[in-house]
């Protein structure tokens, strides 16, 4: 057993192009470690800056943003130090992703046989007929029903949870080292959602994939992940056991998300919704805090 953690964020911090041409600050130092054979819950509400961890670890950031600071290691290695070719060959093969809408995953002019079995042909190398047999045994991992029919048909002729069970199985086909899931269900009808985090649950657990599982979700994080990080701002406010920090919660923030999330263990709590005045202390504390000399706020 490899005690190394396969992935670790250290003090990132990144910026993006404001419409006034500065440069705003987006993550203000965040700090992730994820364990081999673990699934990370990375929780807050929208804006936080989640979407943007998750894209500057797998090296696909939008336009006008940049990383100012810190490294991104991955099985040692520091991922924003190496060459073009070789990250992107890294994240191609060693990572995957899982977006919040299958439907911008997929493409929607070509068949599902095709799309599982391109990643399969230039990941693993595999020919065509291993390649089709690797997307027959992944559209059954996915528990789809009728396989060879779904390798047939487009997008549009799948339900959305359909859809994500592809992108489900595209994740897994090449055995990533680590999977980005991006809000995976939150589109999803909620019966569906239930299915799809067990699916990817169940996935995991096989594979012994680490997944960096992104979600605003706490009823979510309760239920799939192992390790829990609180971000907030940009900046990462409490880290642990999900059961520790959900238990016994060290900082105020994550006691009050705790508070204005839904129980679904207790129905008939009565929830707190987060106050604007703890948000706007919070956000004083951590932007005049954490602060790259010269940059704006
Ligand atoms: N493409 C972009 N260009 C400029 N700013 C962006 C872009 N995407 C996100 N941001 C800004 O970065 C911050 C964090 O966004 P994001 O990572 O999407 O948060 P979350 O996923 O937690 O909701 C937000 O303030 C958002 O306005
Ligand atoms: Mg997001």
């Amino acid at each position: 057993m490899n005690a190394q953690p396969l992935l670790e964020v250290r003090d990132l911090h990144l910026s993006v192009r404001a419409p006034n041409g500065n440069r705003a600050p987006v993550l203000r130092g965040v700090d992730l470690s994820l364990a081999r054979g673990q699934v990370l819950g990375l929780v807050g509400e929208s804006g936080g800056g989640k979407t943007m961890v998750g894209k500057a670890i797998l090296g696909v950031l939008p336009d006008g943003a940049r990383v100012e600071r810190g490294s991104i290691l991955f099985d040692g290695k520091d991922v924003l130090a190496m060459p073009g070719s070789a990250r992107r060959m890294l994240s191609g093969k060693s990572m995957s992703m899982i977006l919040q809408n299958p439907m911008t995953a997929l493409n929607p002019v070509m068949r599902i046989e095709d799309q599982i079995t391109d990643v399969l042909r230039l990941h693993m190398r595999m020919d065509k007929a291993a390649a089709r047999e690797r997307a027959l045994e992944m559209l059954d991992a996915v528990q789809i029903r009728d396989p060879r029919r779904v390798l047939r048909q487009y997008p549009h002729e799948l339900s959305g949870g359909m859809c994500q069970r592809v992108v489900i199985a595209i994740a897994f086909a090449c055995n990533p080292a680590l999977i980005v899931a991006d809000e995976p269900t939150t589109a999803l009808d909620v019966t569906v959602q239930h299915q799809v985090l067990r699916l990817i649950r169940d996935l995991q657990m096989k594979s012994q994939t680490c997944v960096l599982f992104v979600t605003h979700d706490l009823g979510v994080v309760a239920k799939v992940c192992d390790a829990v990080s609180v971000i907030f701002a940009g900046r990462i406010i409490e880290s642990g056991p999900v059961r520790e920090v959900f238990e016994a919660p060290r900082h105020r923030y994550t006691r009050a998300l705790l508070e204005a999330a839904p129980r679904y263990d207790r129905p008939e709590t009565a929830l707190h919704p987060i106050s604007p005045a703890l948000r706007e202390e919070l956000t004083q504390e951590i932007v005049h805090t954490y602060r790259i000399p010269g940059h704006a706020v």
